[in-house]
């Protein structure tokens, strides 16, 4: 007998918890830094019709397998299209998350050590010079990095043990808020800061001969890692989506917050990246060699001012990491509980184990491990890249190629326009995009950056 699912009890209550899943790190920490690395303008450019035209449509997708399913990806794959291959579609929402994971609980023990650092004052008065070189040191010793690594996913650990998500949920509803407003902050500020203007010329001048198929690759990888595409997250939030919810709005809600949140950071970021001296291809260190910097000039002759905002920075940003890591680590411990009968502390601590070990790999990729190469990658961006340039676009493709082919036309404009009720004429556009111009640009992507 199907239990009665717990629903979401408003509009903005969906698109809250699907832009919770999106805002993170990769709005924050990710975004400024590739697009530093590809270039800039034309790099957002890209990376904006990505979220639109493909990311949007995946969203979609995803919505409607969940929420017509009322399930996981496993169980959605195996009640709408029972005994075909295409549950084993529900293998790659539980790969891509753990891998993800584990080097995302490495960045978020950065933000845990610039926390305490904040807390400790000691970046106070720092020159710009040096901060770079504190980073590097940091993230380069073999058992620092490590340590706040541990912290920050003992406490995923334990928030999925505890089962208190709910209240860090209820939290991160008021830390989103807080670090959308301090972000704007910080982007009004850094443009006031001497040499902020080559910043955003370089934001807003394209320079398209820097568009390179690896670049567009990269805008499309990017576009999935922010909204947590193509892994099953998305979908399971459908699931608990009510009849009466309007996809479409939630869909483009999620995607337009998502969006609006990384041009803020860009403009946050690397206007002040100029300003310090630094270089936008510096990686992902660039947000946390900016940071202290701004922070710095903010309480400039009020030092205490600077900690505090700073401290305010790192709090709310963990809020936003932790609520992402959270739903990371939960479609993997409801999969191995509910499919292959599991204890649920087991399959948490398990996977949690398994995410740690893999993340001190990623952390010494930094340091003692630089040397050892995959496919000419350290093992942070191997796996950064094997997740968001191939993994989660290979999940999108299977969602939009589900509903777009194997599912009947007539079911996904019954979920779509909740029974011809409600975007009835957009559908044709919305189905078009789903079954040929997502599963075709995906395919494109991945040829031409294979050929390359
Ligand atoms: N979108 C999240 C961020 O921007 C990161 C993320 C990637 C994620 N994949 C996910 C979150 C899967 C939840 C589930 O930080």
């Amino acid at each position: 007998m199907e239990q009665k699912r717990e629903k979401f009890g408003s509009r903005f209550a969906v698109i809250a918890a699907m832009a919770g899943s999106a805002v993170g790190l990769g709005n924050i920490w990710r975004f400024p830094y590739i697009l530093g690395e590809y270039g800039g303008a034309a790099f957002i450019l890209v990376y904006i019709a990505a979220t639109l035209v493909l990311g949007l449509p995946i969203l979609y997708a995803e919505s409607i397998i969940g929420r017509r399913s009322r399930s996981d990806t496993f169980g959605a794959m195996k009640k709408l299209a029972p005994g075909t291959p295409w549950r084993w579609a529900g293998l790659l929402t539980i790969i891509s998350p753990i891998l993800i994971l584990s080097y995302y609980s490495v960045v978020g023990g950065w933000s845990v050590e610039y926390l305490f650092k904040s807390l400790s004052f000691d970046f106070m008065d720092m020159p710009a010079s040096e901060i770079p070189d504190f980073f590097g040191r940091f993230i380069s010793s073999p058992y620092q990095p490590i340590l706040t690594h541990t912290v920050f996913m003992a406490a995923v650990v334990a928030v999925v043990l505890g089962g208190v998500s709910k209240g860090i949920e209820k939290f991160s509803k008021l830390a989103m808020p807080a670090l959308f407003l301090l972000i704007l902050v910080i982007a009004v500020y850094s443009l006031t800061l001497p040499g902020a203007f080559a910043g955003v010329e370089y934001l807003l001048k394209p320079d398209f001969s820097r568009l390179t198929a690896g670049a567009c690759a990269a805008a499309l990888g990017q576009a999935f890692f922010s909204l947590s595409l193509g892994v099953g997250a998305i979908l399971t939030y459908a699931s608990y989506v009510k009849k009466e919810e309007d996809l479409h709005i939630s869909g483009v809600g999620t995607a337009v917050s998502d969006l609006i949140f990384a041009l803020i950071a860009a403009f946050a970021v690397i206007p002040s990246v100029f300003a310090a001296g630094l270089k936008p291809t510096d990686g992902p260190s660039l947000l946390f060699e900016t940071l202290p910097y701004i922070f710095n000039k903010m309480g400039e002759g009020v030092p205490l001012v600077s900690s505090v905002i700073s401290v305010f920075f790192f709090v709310t940003i963990l809020a936003a990491a932790l609520t992402s890591a959270i739903s990371m680590l939960e479609v993997g411990v409801a999969f191995l509980a509910d499919e292959k009968g599991f204890k649920r502390r087991n399959a948490t601590l398990l996977l949690g184990f398994l995410c740690w070990l893999v993340g001190v790999l990623c952390s010494l990729s930094f340091g003692p491990l630089s040397g050892v190469k995959i496919l000419g990658a350290t093992f942070f961006f191997f796996l950064d890249h094997l997740c968001s340039d191939w993994l989660m676009p290979m999940g999108g493709l299977i969602f939009t190629l589900f509903v777009g082919w194997k599912m009947s036309k007539a079911d996904v404009r019954d979920e779509f326009t909740n029974g011809g009720t409600k975007n009835v004429r957009l559908f044709g556009a919305v189905y078009f995009l789903m079954r040929y111009v997502a599963p075709v640009g995906i395919i494109v992507v991945f040829v031409t950056n294979l050929l390359m």
